[in-house]
C-alpha cells in the first residue's frame, strides 16, 4: 500500500475499536481494485465523537463507518440522513459530500442483500420470527418490512422491549403483522408452525451458548439466520442443521453491509467474493 498525498481516508469511529475486521475488509480490497484509499480504525470516546464528526470535515475524510457505542448519538452531529437511517434512528456510514455529512445505515440492507445473494429469499410476503429487540434488530427489522415482511414476530428476554419495538413499527408500517412474543418455547412453538425465517438477532452463540428454540416445529422449508459471525457456526445453526433446515450465517451480512458502504463511498461495486473470503480465513468455524 502506498500513502501519498492524493490518497482518500476513509474508516471506523467505535469504543472499543481493537475487534473490527471492516480494516481488514476493506484494505484488502482497495488493493485488489489498485484503488489509492485507505481505511483506517480510529478509537474514539463517546465525549469526543462531535469533534471526531467535524474532523471528517476538516481535514477531507471521504467518509466514515460508524459501530458500538456511536450509531445512534451521531446523528445529531451530521448535516442530514436518508429515509432508512431515519426510520432505523442509527447511522452505521457518513460520506463526506462537499463538506456537508450525510448519514446512511447499511445493516439492515446488508441483511436484506445477504439473503438475497446467498440464499435467494425475498421477505414479501414472508412470515418472519426475530428473536432479540436491540440495535442490530432494528435496521433488520425496517429493512424487511420495506421489503414486504407479511408477518413479523419478535421474541425478546425482556419481554417490554419486544411489545415496544413492535408497537413503535406497527404505526409506521400498517401493511405488516407485528407482534411480541416471551422469549419461551410455549409461546414460541405457536408462532414457529407458519414461519419461513427465524433470525437469531441476540449476542447469544457468541459464547458457545444457544438460544435453545423448539426447532421441532418449524416447516422443513424454513430457514435458519443467525447473524452472529464469530464462530461462524454457532450452537443454534449445528442445531438447525441437524434438524435439517437450512441454515446462514452473520458473515453474509457483515460482507454486505461492508459493500454497501464501500459503494456509497467510491460508487464503485465492491468485489464481495473477495471480502467474503478475507473475513473467513480470520473467523472460527
Ligand atoms: N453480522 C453482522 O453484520 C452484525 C451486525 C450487527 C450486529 N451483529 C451481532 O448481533 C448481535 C447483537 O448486536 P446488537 O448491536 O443488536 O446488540 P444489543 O443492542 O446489545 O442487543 C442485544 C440483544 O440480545 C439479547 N440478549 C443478550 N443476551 C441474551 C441472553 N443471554 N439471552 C437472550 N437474549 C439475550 C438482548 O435482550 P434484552 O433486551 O433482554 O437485553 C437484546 O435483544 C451481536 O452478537 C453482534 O455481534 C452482527
Amino acid at each position: 500500500m502506498n500513502i501519498d498525498a492524493n490518497t482518500k481516508i476513509t474508516g471506523i469511529l467505535g469504543h472499543p475499536i481493537h475487534h473490527s475486521l471492516s480494516p481488514l475488509m476493506h484494505n484488502t480490497v482497495f488493493k485488489h481494485l489498485g484503488l489509492n484509499y485507505v481505511y483506517l480504525p480510529f478509537d474514539v470516546k463517546p465525549g469526543d465523537l462531535k469533534d471526531s464528526i467535524n474532523a471528517i470535515r476538516c481535514m477531507n475524510i471521504v467518509g466514515v463507518n460508524l459501530t458500538i457505542p456511536h450509531k445512534e448519538r451521531v446523528i445529531a452531529y451530521l448535516d442530514r440522513i436518508d429515509t432508512e437511517a431515519e426510520l432505523i434512528g442509527a447511522v452505521n456510514t457518513v460520506k463526506n459530500i462537499d463538506s456537508e455529512l450525510v448519514g446512511f445505515n447499511t445493516d439492515g440492507k446488508g441483511f436484506l442483500e445477504s439473503l438475497k445473494n446467498d440464499l435467494g429469499f425475498s421477505p414479501k410476503g414472508k412470515r418472519i420470527l426475530m428473536v432479540g429487540a436491540g440495535g442490530a434488530a432494528r435496521g433488520i427489522l425496517v429493512s424487511l418490512a420495506l421489503g414486504g415482511a407479511k408477518k413479523i414476530s419478535v421474541a425478546n428476554r425482556t419481554y417490554n422491549r419486544a411489545e415496544k419495538f413492535t408497537g413503535e413499527f406497527s404505526d409506521r408500517f400498517p401493511s405488516v403483522n407485528f407482534s411480541a412474543l416471551p422469549l419461551e418455547n410455549n409461546a414460541l412453538k405457536n408462532c414457529l408452525g407458519d414461519t419461513d425465517l427465524v433470525i437469531n438477532t441476540t449476542s447469544v452463540g457468541m459464547n458457545g451458548d444457544s438460544l435453545k428454540l423448539p426447532l421441532n416445529y418449524l416447516p422443513n422449508s424454513a430457514i435458519i439466520y443467525d447473524i452472529v459471525y464469530n464462530p461462524l457456526k454457532t450452537p443454534l445453526l449445528r442445531e438447525a442443521e441437524e434438524a435439517g433446515l437450512t441454515t446462514h450465517n452473520g458473515l453474509g451480512m457483515l460482507v454486505f453491509q461492508g459493500a454497501l458502504s464501500f459503494k456509497i463511498w467510491t460508487d464503485i461495486d465492491a468485489p464481495v467474493k473477495l471480502m467474503k473470503e478475507t473475513l473467513a480465513k480470520r473467523l472460527f468455524v
